[in-house]
């Protein structure tokens, strides 16, 4: 669909009355990484696709010393080679440049947190104001304190009163446990209110990810069998063929289970697992998500030593056929490092719908394959005709959900080869890549767009990232005080199996 042609024949379920105010984008960490590479790309596809409002500006807060011009060259840059959009188009470019300024200051710096708040109190700047954190996480806490003691905090609270909302984005890693995570919370939360916080974990705003509850819930013929008398096992798999590249000197400290299982394994189990909400406004979904991680079992050490397993990848060819002397040679990674680069794990969601169904989930780096999806594996049929006869050879039904690449979805039918007597499985396949090439907005795109529309519903709340942190934090423990073994797989390839159950 050309999500530009007349939608009138379509359900269309975005709010049309929600009204797109006018802003000030304020971006910490404006030449770095994730600004130039996500940030900055997804405004101007925003800005293409005419969703940002035209009185919004765009400032870049950094450490360097740049002039406005160059700024806007590197902002240029960073578009033409990193946005889904291509080729940029002049006009765009040239429209989103007007709106840019650049910021030099230091985050440590009082100082200049003063002059950003007479700079940003220009009556003739948008009053409103969303402030992206894109700094490493341990300048969370302390950018929003500054914010707050220049009178930036949230909008009920600051100077330079007027407009509707000071929003504050903050990126990931949020916490390195529970108990950080639940301090850097009361942090943010002294400067600004919880529904002015936005929490990213750019999973949610891939497109694939929020089908899921469409799918679940657009449908009528899933949810019948969306529940343990019909599902054998659920297994979600993150496999990543690259490795660390050169963020070992936060790699090293994180691992996989807190770098991807506690946010976007977490949140794909969440709405996979979920109830179907009372309605879908924020709060309903993001209560339904908050229940499945509650409803997660608790396991003793020795059940998470049996139900788990911590890899690291060793020498051998990445996917795209580069060799690594393997994880310990890397940049910034200790030659001794016991850090995971690839987690399993078991779990059970113990609520009336799931009890019993094992949930996988799988992450890791420098495997055999870039791949991201859900395969929902269901209970064969009974065993009178056909499984009486062919046992384990009768393949279970499958529905698997691909998250990316080649997005889409098949299900797997039993079905009679012709002329003999022989069952074999038909794919029944639905390329959402395919059929939707037109316009496939990035997860960046759409968490912006959201953050500037007020609306939290793809966002981490503060006791979901906490709930997340308990599984993970239990894991770990449990990986360093019941000495797991390390197991040192070959990158490229398919990483070490989980013990079976
Ligand atoms: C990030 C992790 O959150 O997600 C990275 O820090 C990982 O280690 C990345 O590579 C994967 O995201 P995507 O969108 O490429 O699947």
């Amino acid at each position: 669909m050309d999500s530009r042609e007349d939608l009138s024949r379509y359900c269309v379920m975005d709010d049309e009355d929600q009204v797109i105010e006018p802003a000030v984008i304020v971006v910490f960490g404006a030449t770095g990484d994730l600004s130039l590479r996500k940030i900055f790309p997804a405004l101007y596809n925003l800005d293409r696709m005419e969703r940002l409002h035209p009185q919004t500006k765009v400032l870049g807060f950094a450490r360097k010393n740049h002039s406005r011009e160059e700024f806007v060259g590197l902002i240029e840059n960073a578009v033409s080679r990193f946005s889904h959009m291509q080729p940029a188009q002049p006009e765009v470019l040239a429209r989103l440049a007007a709106r840019i300024d650049y910021f030099c200051g230091e985050l440590d710096d009082p100082e200049a947190f003063a002059r950003l708040a007479s700079l940003l109190c220009d009556p003739d700047l948008p009053a409103n104001k969303l402030f992206y954190l894109a700094v490493g996480p341990d300048l969370f806490g302390p950018t929003a304190k500054r914010l707050a003691e220049a009178g930036l905090g949230s909008a009920d609270r600051g100077a330079c009163p007027g407009g509707t909302f000071r929003r504050l984005v903050v990126e990931k890693p949020y916490g390195s446990d529970r108990t950080s995570a639940r301090s850097l919370s009361k942090t943010l939360q002294d400067c600004f209110s919880e529904h002015d916080i936005f929490r990213i974990d750019h999973y949610l705003g891939k497109e694939t990810v929020q089908n899921l509850i469409y799918l679940r819930f657009a449908n009528s013929i899933f949810e019948p069998i969306w529940n343990r008398n019909h599902i054998e096992s659920i297994e979600i798999d993150v496999l990543e063929s690259g490795g660390i590249g050169t963020r070992g000197g936060y790699y090293d400290r994180a691992g996989a289970s807190r770098d991807m299982m506690q946010n976007h394994l977490v949140q794909l189990l969440c709405l996979t697992a979920m109830e179907p909400p009372a309605s879908l406004r924020p709060e309903s979904i993001r209560e339904e998500k908050v229940k499945v991680l509650n409803s997660v079992r608790t396991y003793s050490k020795e059940e998470l030593l049996a139900r788990s397993v911590r890899g690291q990848y060793g020498p051998g060819k990445f996917a795209d056929g580069s060799e690594t002397a393997g994880y310990r040679a890397e940049p910034k990674v200790a030659s001794d490092s016991r850090t995971e680069t690839f987690a399993a794990l078991r779990l059970e969601v113990d609520n009336w719908r799931f009890a019993g169904v094992p949930f996988i989930l799988r992450t890791g780096k420098a495997l055999d394959r870039q791949m991201s999806e859900i395969r929902i594996t269901f209970r064969r049929p009974p065993s009178t005709l056909f499984q009486g006869h062919c046992g384990d050879k009768l393949a279970p039904n499958a529905l698997t959900i691909r998250i990316q690449p080649d997005e889409g979805m098949w299900i797997g039918f039993n079905a009679k080869v012709p002329g003999v007597a022989v069952i074999d499985v038909n794919e029944l396949r639905i390329s959402y890549r395919e059929r939707n090439n037109d316009y496939f907005p990035e997860a960046y795109e759409r968490l912006i767009g959201d953050a500037l529309a007020g609306d939290p519903t793809l966002f981490i709340r503060a006791d979901e990232a906490e709930e997340a942190w308990r599984l993970v934090d239990a894991l770990v423990e449990a990986w360093n005080e019941g000495n797991a073994p390390l197991v040192i797989y070959e990158a490229g390839s398919s990483g070490p199996a989980l013990p079976r159950p």
